[in-house]
C-alpha cells in the first residue's frame, strides 16, 4: 500500500459475512495463530456478536474488531489493524465503536485479554479507560512454545 492510499479516509462499518475472508487475512498478518475465514464468519454471524471493520474506499479492510455480549458483559475476542495503517487512530476508532455498540446493547462492562508484552495494545486500552481486572498466568503460547501472561482488562460502560 502506498502512503497516499494508507491516508485515504477510513470508514467504520458493521462487519458482514462477506468480510470474513478479508478479516482473516488481516488477522493472519498480526497473530501467530491464524483464524480460518469460516470461523471468522461464524463469529460475525453469532447473534451476540458486535463486529466492526475499518475500511478504505472500496471496502478494503484494514482493521477489525470482534466482540460478544453475554447478559450485561461484553468481551473483545480480537482486534487488529493492518501494520501499514497502524498509528493513524484506526484502533481507537474500532475500540470506541465497540464501546458505543456494547453500551447501546445494554452491556455494563467490557472485558479483553492482552499479552503482557503487547505495549502498543496496552497503551491503546489505557487511553480508552481500561484498567487491570486480573492476570492470567501463562495464558498465551508464543511461536517458540514459550508461555506469556495476559492481563484481563475491563472498562465500565456508562449510558449517557
Ligand atoms: C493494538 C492496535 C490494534 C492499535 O491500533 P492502531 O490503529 O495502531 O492504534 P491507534 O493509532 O488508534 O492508537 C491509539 C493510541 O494507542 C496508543 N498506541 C497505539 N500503538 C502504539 C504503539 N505502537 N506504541 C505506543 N502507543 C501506542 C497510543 O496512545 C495511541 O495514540 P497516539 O497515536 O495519539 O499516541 C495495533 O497495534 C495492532 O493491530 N496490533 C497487532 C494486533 C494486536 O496486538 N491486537 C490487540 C490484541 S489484545
Amino acid at each position: 500500500m502506498t502512503d497516499a492510499s494508507s491516508r485515504a479516509p477510513v470508514s467504520l462499518l458493521w462487519s458482514i459475512p462477506d468480510d470474513a475472508r478479508a478479516i482473516a487475512a488481516v488477522h493472519a498478518t498480526l497473530f501467530p495463530t491464524p483464524w480460518e475465514p469460516d470461523a471468522v464468519q461464524a463469529l460475525i454471524e453469532h447473534p451476540a456478536a458486535v463486529s466492526l471493520v475499518a475500511a478504505l474506499p472500496g471496502r478494503k479492510i484494514v482493521g477489525f474488531v470482534i466482540a460478544q455480549i453475554a447478559a450485561d458483559e461484553a468481551e473483545i475476542l480480537s482486534i487488529g489493524v493492518a501494520a501499514d495503517t497502524q498509528r493513524q487512530g484506526i484502533g481507537r476508532k474500532l475500540l470506541d465503536g465497540t464501546i458505543r455498540a456494547a453500551t447501546r446493547a445494554e452491556a455494563r462492562r467490557l472485558y479483553l485479554d492482552v499479552a503482557e508484552s503487547n505495549s502498543a495494545a496496552r497503551a491503546l486500552y489505557a487511553a480508552c479507560g481500561f484498567a487491570e481486572a486480573g492476570r492470567r498466568k501463562a495464558y498465551y503460547t508464543l511461536p517458540d512454545g514459550a508461555r506469556e501472561d495476559a492481563f484481563l482488562l475491563a472498562r465500565d460502560l456508562v449510558k449517557v
